[in-house]
């Protein structure tokens, strides 16, 4: 297997994207990832796209051959795949590029990921979304996704005594972060009250808990690490690429509030990488939820069960705390266009790696980033590195 790197990467402005279409966000973004790393189209070997659900949201499907075509590179014949496993389709296109570089098949391949969600309303979004949990057992009986994590919330603050507080300071830490993110959807800071006094969304979440609907789209430039230095003075290397899968219904887990896969992705991508916990700079986690940053924290292994909350609560995932999480603002604060998130996490490390974060910079050489499927039914961890 050869070692593999990032060369290039783009992402657009996460909002509402009322002037842009589907299309035109994925050419923006790939667009800026080829420019970053001094490439044309015509040196790509093969596309690798994340996108949850464009069938639903723009009535759109066969994405990968209308990205190629959008791209200009229908008459070049580049080889062009959608990778869909929900909210974790980004990071797994970025893990398909990866194994298609690793394995020598490829050379220079784009891994992308574009979602346009706010052409339809918010009930039609969140039944879409519904999707990615069980249908016949959840989605049919009324358990949209905030429903579902809603669930993980109740039993996690019954069972391990986390206050409404620590939860609502995940939000206040990931907007703070947003606020430094020219690329994010929300960029307010915001407070404990403004969690608390918000509209009430499923009981304990309240809309401060959530991540939003967004419109956005990234691409990254996967190379052999060999031939990285061709294309930037500053490649980052892929340290490791791990994906685990559980029950797709919450109610078959062993425990509801624990992630298995992200527990067994993220004991795999360690190991794959030769690293320890404390090894790790900077994570970004799949927050789509204020307690799905609690339980991708503890899942990890960066604390014990239960202990979330309190170094949330005590400054240590902030910015400026022993292990920051969630820097680019988070799903929360930067957005979640669920098939472009995956890829968003890799550009946010590899800026921070490169020292090119401006406001929102941490001292890193390390970054790993958590992107989950559904309620944990997939979920794909990385590890990158300087060079
Ligand atoms: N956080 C903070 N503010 C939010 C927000 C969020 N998550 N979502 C919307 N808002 C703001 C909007 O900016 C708007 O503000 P304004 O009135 O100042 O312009 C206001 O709230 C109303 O926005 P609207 O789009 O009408 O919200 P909504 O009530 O239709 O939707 C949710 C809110 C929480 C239901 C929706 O964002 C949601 O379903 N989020 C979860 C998405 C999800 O499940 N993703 C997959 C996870 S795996």
């Amino acid at each position: 297997m050869r070692e593999v790197a990032v060369v290039g990467i783009g992402c657009t402005q996460f909002g509402e994207h009322w002037s842009a279409s589907f299309r035109d966000l994925f050419v923006e973004a790939g667009a800026l990832a080829l420019n970053d790393a001094g490439i044309s189209g015509e040196q790509i070997d093969a596309l690798y796209v994340g996108n949850m659900s464009a069938g639903r949201f723009i009535e759109q499907e066969h994405i990968g051959a209308l990205i190629a075509d959008y791209a200009g590179l229908a008459s070049n014949h580049t080889p062009s795949t959608r990778v869909e496993a929900a909210c974790a389709s980004g990071g797994l296109a970025f893990r398909q590029a990866a194994i298609a570089v690793a394995s020598g098949m490829e050379d220079v391949v784009v891994a992308a990921g574009v979602e346009k969600m706010t052409d339809v309303g918010t009930g039609a979004s969140v039944d879409t979304l519904a999707g990615a949990a069980d249908r016949e057992w959840e989605g049919f009986a009324g358990a949209t996704f905030p429903g579902l994590y809603a669930m993980i919330a109740t039993d996690y603050m019954h069972r391990h005594s986390l206050t409404r507080e620590q939860l609502a300071q995940v939000a206040v830490k990931n907007h703070a972060n947003g606020a430094r993110n020219p690329i994010a959807q929300f960029r307010q800071e915001i407070t404990i009250d403004t969690v608390l006094n918000s509209s009430l969304v499923a009981d304990p979440l309240r809309l401060f808990d959530c991540s939003p609907i967004t419109d956005g789209a990234a691409a990254v430039v996967v190379v052999p690490l060999e031939r990285a230095r061709e294309f930037t003075d500053a490649p980052v290397r892929m340290l490791a690429s791990a994906q685990a899968s559980d029950t797709i219904a919450l109610h078959d887990r062993r425990d509801i509030s624990t992630l298995d896969a992200t527990i067994a992705a993220g004991r795999r991508a360690l190991k794959l990488a030769r690293l320890e916990h404390a090894d790790i700079d900077l994570v970004e986690v799949h927050d789509c939820f204020t307690i799905a940053e609690i339980c991708a924290i503890e899942d990890l292994g960066f604390c014990a069960k239960g202990e979330a909350g309190r170094l949330t609560e005590e400054g240590v995932t902030a910015r400026d705390g022993g292990l920051p999480v969630n820097v680019s603002g988070g799903l929360k604060a930067c957005g979640h266009p669920v098939g472009a998130t995956g890829i968003k996490q890799i550009c946010e490390v590899v800026q921070q790696i490169r020292g090119e974060a401006g406001r929102r910079q941490v001292d890193t050489e390390i970054g790993m980033t958590h992107n989950v499927g559904g309620t944990g039914a997939t979920v794909v961890v990385h590890i990158l590195g300087a060079c």
